[in-house]
């Protein structure tokens, strides 16, 4: 199994981050965050390192990352994109530009592309209804999309 470590600058964020816990483990969302900003996913090399930095038993991390939409236990992509089909969204066409954006880039739901440029993600509210229909490309909203905005912007991603 390849070893993960935070790397220098994260290391300075990780020990920044705990300043603001009373205890270690009311860190942890923050420190997975943290790790999969570096790593795009939490793999299983991950859960032990984090496990051994903060005594915490991996059983318990898995058990928080199966729980949480935003944290990923398989491969994504370079880009994360995150399509919200919920109510407000899927009055709007949601559901058709989450589809329509699959079938352009030929991809399935929550599989990268196989040059790892994009992985696509149905979610539930993101909350920005009033940006409706929307989406969030690595964290960043973009709303008011029709299926051709969406894809253009997916298009330029690196
Ligand atoms: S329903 Fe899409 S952001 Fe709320």
């Amino acid at each position: 199994m390849k070893k993960f470590e935070f790397n220098t600058a994260n290391k300075k964020k990780y020990q920044e981050l705990l300043t603001h816990y009373d205890d270690i483990q009311s860190a942890l969302m923050p420190v997975l965050h943290l790790a999969q900003e570096q790593h795009s996913w939490l793999s299983p090399e991950v859960v032990a390192h984090i496990s051994e930095l903060m005594g915490i038993p991996e059983i318990k991390i898995n058990e928080v990352i199966s729980f949480y939409d935003m944290f990923y236990d398989h491969p994504t992509a370079r880009n994360v994109v995150q399509v919200c089909t919920n109510i407000t969204c899927s009055m709007f066409g949601g559901r058709e530009i989450h589809k329509g954006i699959l079938d352009h880039f030929q991809l399935h739901n929550m599989r990268p592309s196989q040059d790892g440029k994009l992985y696509i993600q149905k979610m539930e509210c993101l909350g920005a209804c009033e940006m409706a229909p929307c989406m969030r490309i690595n964290n960043i909203y973009e709303g008011h999309l029709t299926l051709k905005t969406a894809v253009q912007k997916l298009e330029v991603l690196p």
